[in-house]
């Protein structure tokens, strides 16, 4: 075989991969792929949500405070602060535990009681403790002053952070006046009015001899 030979055939492959080559693209050109309107498939990847704690995310989702407080109860709100004295004292005097004495810490200074050794952060926090920056300072304590000293988890549900506001307020030598909005008013007063209403004059005694008879029965009972 000579040198020839091996040429040709060689230039035989050659001319072969070409033809091959030239079929492929004409093939391609002839029956385009048309891609598919809607994939077989969707792959759906989720956005996850990567800051832990966006700005925001303090702040508390739901109804202003104004709008909570107007039927918050303070009866309600002693039972949630059962929570706080774990840490806080409530009354008048009664000096700090884990965390600072909480009476009459509504509209008072953050971070303002005498010999509590206050963390940097809260301390840097400053403003007053409104309505408002209790309802968001009691959502998340971490959250809203990071590095705070107070590892309370926070009360995620705004009804019984509205009641344990509204009881703090109720304890202090000056509690503040409830913010008013349009339904505070009404809201407050139809079930005051409906306890003695004067058509009622059936339910009164109803009412009245239970409550009067309720000690006697309720002490032989036990
Ligand atoms: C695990 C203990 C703990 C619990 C439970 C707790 N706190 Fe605190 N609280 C603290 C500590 C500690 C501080 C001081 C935080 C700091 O210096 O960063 C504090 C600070 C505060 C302050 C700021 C007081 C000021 O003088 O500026 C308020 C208001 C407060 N707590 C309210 C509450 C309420 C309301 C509850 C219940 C719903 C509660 N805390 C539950 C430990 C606690």
């Amino acid at each position: 075989m000579d040198s020839f030979e091996i040429n040709k055939i060689l230039g035989a492959l050659l001319g072969t991969c070409l033809v091959l080559l030239a079929v492929h693209i004409a093939s391609g050109a002839i029956f385009a792929p048309a891609a598919p309107a809607k994939p077989g498939y969707v792959v759906e990847v989720k956005q996850e949500q990567q800051p832990a704690q966006p700005g925001p995310a303090a702040a508390p989702a739901g109804q202003p405070i104004e709008t909570l407080l107007a039927s918050a109860s303070i009866e309600r709100g002693t039972e949630v602060a059962k929570q706080c004295e774990l840490c806080h004292n409530l009354g008048k005097g009664q000096g700090a535990k884990i965390g600072p004495d909480l009476y009459g810490v509504v509209g008072r200074k953050v971070a303002s009681e005498p010999g509590f050794n206050y963390s940097a952060p809260l301390k840097a926090k400053g403003g007053t403790w409104t309505f408002d920056a209790l309802n968001t300072w009691l959502t998340n304590p971490r959250a809203d002053v990071p590095g705070t000293l107070m590892t309370f988890a926070g009360l995620p549900n705004e009804h019984q952070r509205a009641d344990v506001i509204a009881y703090l307020n109720s304890n202090s030598d000056h509690p503040l006046p409830l913010p008013k909005t349009a339904q505070n008013q009404p809201a407050a007063n139809p079930p005051a009015g409906n306890n003695n209403p004067p058509a009622g004059a059936k339910s009164p005694p109803a009412a009245a001899a239970p409550a009067a008879n309720a000690p006697a029965p309720a002490a032989p009972a036990k």
